[in-house]
């Protein structure tokens, strides 16, 4: 429904997105999650319409967003970081202005409105002036302003930020509403907020596409590794290395805790269960085991990983 293919832009001599590729089928809803400034507006307002790239193309159900702008744009509706409501008009004269610039027929306007307002449940506030609305409610009518005109699909630039933990939680069931009807993108620097809502997620970080996969997928490939921490009463240097020493080990930090006593993360693939091994060297060099277990790893590692080139050493996981 929606192709992205090699998609560059430039600022001056700056890329702030290179070579940007996916795609997103019809009824599906992608996460696009990336940290600040890693191009996910920039992509976005691509897609839309609202600046063309210096290299790649996007279509929208086919439609060329550069070469067939006027079609590709009647199948998008757009929810930009700040939306431009008009402070003065009603919700409903608003969304009707709204209805008509994006071409909906004169007859057809009023039933339009209506249903942009049932599904984003603003129904109450038809008639309330737009400035007076709280800022949960106001994104809510950002939301209808993006479907009045029926599009096939939505793109939603940071749909929840500023909103309390209520609000975040409706709009996040609202936009899972939408699933199957219109195909979604949406961008996020909230993991669980694609962990909750979406089928899909392009991670992209410093202007690049880092992964693309389910939010399952992508936590089950940082699980071929397996972390154990251990705390030890021992000499740093000839404790690590020991550690380094045993089978299928890839990796071991260590974090002093106190005078003599370490911290160890050692991470190893995951056909190894490295915790007998481990508690055996200790004690086999009379030294002081004083905690052992293995750490869960979330996606938040993951994408800890995939967006920082620096190794993460404080995993978020639980003790197992
Ligand atoms: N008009 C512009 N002129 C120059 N640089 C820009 C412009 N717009 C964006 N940039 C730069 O491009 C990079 C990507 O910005 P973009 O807004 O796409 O990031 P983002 O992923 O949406 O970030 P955020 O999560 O903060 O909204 C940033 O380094 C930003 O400073
Ligand atoms: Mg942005």
């Amino acid at each position: 429904m929606v192709e992205v293919n090699g998609l560059t832009k430039y600022y001056g001599a700056y890329a702030a997105i290179e070579d940007v590729t996916f795609r997103v089928e019809p009824g599906e809803i992608l996460g696009f999650l990336g940290p600040n400034a890693a191009g996910k507006t920039t992509t976005m307002r691509i897609i839309t319409g609202f600046m063309p790239p210096t290299a790649g193309t996007a279509t929208v159900d086919g439609f060329d967003i550069t070469g067939d702008s006027v079609a590709a744009r009647r199948r998008l509706g757009y929810l930009p970081e700040q939306v431009p409501l008009y402070e003065d008009m009603s919700v409903r004269e608003y969304l009707a202005f709204c209805a008509r610039v994006r071409g909906v027929g004169r007859s057809s306007v009023p039933a339009s409105v209506d249903r942009a307002m049932a599904s984003t449940r603003i129904t109450e506030y038809a008639d309330s002036l737009i400035f007076k609305l709280s800022k949960g409610y106001r994104q809510r009518v950002g939301i209808a302003q993006a479907l009045v005109h029926e599009p096939a699909v939505l793109i939603l630039d940071e749909p929840t930020v500023g909103l309390d933990p209520r609000q975040i939680i409706e709009v996040r069931e609202l936009i899972k509403g939408l699933r199957g009807d219109h195909t979604v993108i949406l961008s996020t620097h909230i993991l669980p907020e694609v962990q909750m809502v979406c089928d899909r997620v392009v991670i992209i970080s410093d202007g690049t596409i880092v992964a693309i996969d389910t939010p399952e997928a992508l936590t089950a490939r940082i699980q071929q590794t397996q972390q154990v921490r251990i705390e030890v009463r021992g000499p740093e240097m000839p404790l690590l290395e020991a550690l380094k020493g045993l089978p299928g080990v890839q990796e071991v930090s260590a974090e002093r805790v106190e005078d003599g006593v370490f911290r160890c993360l050692i991470v190893s693939d995951r056909s190894q269960d490295l915790r007998e091994g481990a508690a055996a060297l200790v004690i086999q060099r009379g030294w002081g085991l004083r905690e052992l277990g293995t750490m869960a790893l979330s996606l938040e590692d993951v994408y800890m990983r995939l967006t920082s080139e620096a190794p993460v050493d404080e995993p978020h996981g639980e003790d197992r």
